[in-house]
């Protein structure tokens, strides 16, 4: 890692320039902390789309990258089953990482990860975005302050498409055959962020799991899960985006922030059919979660109304993601998302599929 200092930007350097790495390039012009140098990709095309257009120095391989440049951070953005061995190259340079979800395609890989970055000394963090959109944290704030009452039920679902054969699930390079995989808004894709999200909005650590998750190279499946609370509310995950989506011409919005769903990234002001929503129910009210639409809306006694909701709309939680990483480097606080958040999602996301293996429901041990 190269000497900080309190005024100048954090010298940072992406691995990985696919459909999330340009967004976090994007996202990150806005930040104060952190300045981008240097990108690395085995793709030539990706790196001649930004060569020319910002001057970044391009590196074909992350390592003649570590070893010319003198890094704070990397990001590790590359397809998750490369996760692990990248990230540990960072780790070998000294140089922190902020890893992409999720940290690893097992829970031995993320402990062997989080044990080396220790034995180096070296920061490692978890890309955990949802905790970075306004309307999550503005959820968070409401719930914690008891205005819904006790949390009693969590939903989220993705259940759309335009069929089978219009569905392209991950390949090997993202999700390695017989483990964990499947398409984009699925549940080790995409659900791995609720499974985070929820635990973190209520402050209740999820301690069982049952439901049933795709394989990858093998036949896509509609994929849920029911996570058991500490307080014994639920939350419930329901995903197949190759079936047909069941929503009416009039239902949808504009969506304030940028979204992600089953055709990729969608940039913010688009009209959003189906509006990405996670719906938190109390004894007191219900919250609805438009994250990244960027709206929320809260349901009690007085009515339903929309809640004002500060802060810069997505993609802009990849620029407050990183900007909390930098703060936490240049102050030595702990950060505001670890790398046992990311091993805790893989190992409930595990025992989902350990549960459809055993016909069982999966008890999750409280780690404090
Ligand atoms: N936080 C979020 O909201 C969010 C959204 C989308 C994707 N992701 C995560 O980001 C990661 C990347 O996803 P994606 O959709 O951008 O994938 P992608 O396939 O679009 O891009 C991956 C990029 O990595 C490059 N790459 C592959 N091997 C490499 C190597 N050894 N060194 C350097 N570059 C290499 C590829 O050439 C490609 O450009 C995944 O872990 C995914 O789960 C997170």
């Amino acid at each position: 890692m190269s000497e900080m200092s309190t005024d100048a930007k954090l010298r940072v350097g992406l691995i990985g320039l696919g459909a999330v790495g340009q967004v976090h390039l994007e996202a990150y012009r806005a930040s104060a902390l952190v300045e981008v140098v240097a990108i690395a990709d085995v793709s030539q095309s990706a790196l001649d789309a930004y060569k020319s257009e910002t001057g970044l120095r391009t590196y074909s391989n992350h390592l003649q990258m570590l070893e010319s440049e003198q890094l704070d951070i990397a990001c590790v953005l590359t397809p998750a089953s490369l996760h692990v061995p990248v990230a540990l190259d960072c780790a070998q340079a000294g140089v922190a990482v902020l890893c992409e979800k999720p940290l690893s395609i097992s829970s031995a890989e993320c402990e062997r990860l989080i044990a080396e970055f220790a034995a180096l000394g070296v920061p490692l963090f978890y890309g955990s975005s949802y905790r970075f959109l306004p309307t999550v944290r503005a959820a968070r704030k409401l719930i914690l302050d008891g205005s819904i009452g006790d949390v009693v039920l969590m939903r989220e679902q993705a259940v759309t498409g335009r069929g089978p054969d219009a569905c392209h699930p991950y390949g090997p390079i993202h999700y390695p055959p017989g483990f964990p995989g499947g398409s984009g808004m699925g549940l080790v894709d995409h659900g791995i962020h609720l499974i985070d999200i929820m635990a973190w909005i209520t402050g209740l650590p999820i301690i069982w799991a049952y439901g049933r998750g795709n394989i990858s190279g093998e036949p896509l499946r509609t994929e849920y899960a029911t996570l058991g609370f500490a307080n014994g509310a639920t939350g419930h995950l329901l995903y197949n985006e190759s079936t047909w989506s069941t929503v009416l011409p009039h239902e949808g919005a504009f969506s304030a922030g940028a979204d992600w769903n089953h055709e990729g990234h969608i940039p913010g002001g688009s009209w959003q059919a189906e509006p990405g929503s996670i719906m938190v129910h109390g004894t007191k009210g219900a919250l609805r979660i438009h994250h990244y639409a960027n709206a929320l809306f809260l349901n009690n006694a007085d009515g339903v109304r929309e809640v004002a909701v500060e802060g810069v709309p997505a993609p802009d939680h990849f620029r407050a993601q990183i900007d909390s990483f930098a703060a936490s480097l240049a102050t030595s606080k702990p950060p505001e998302t670890s790398a046992t958040d990311g091993l805790r999602a893989v190992q409930i996301l595990e025992a989902i599929y350990e549960s459809d293996r055993l016909g069982q429901t999966q008890n999750i041990p409280i780690v404090r």
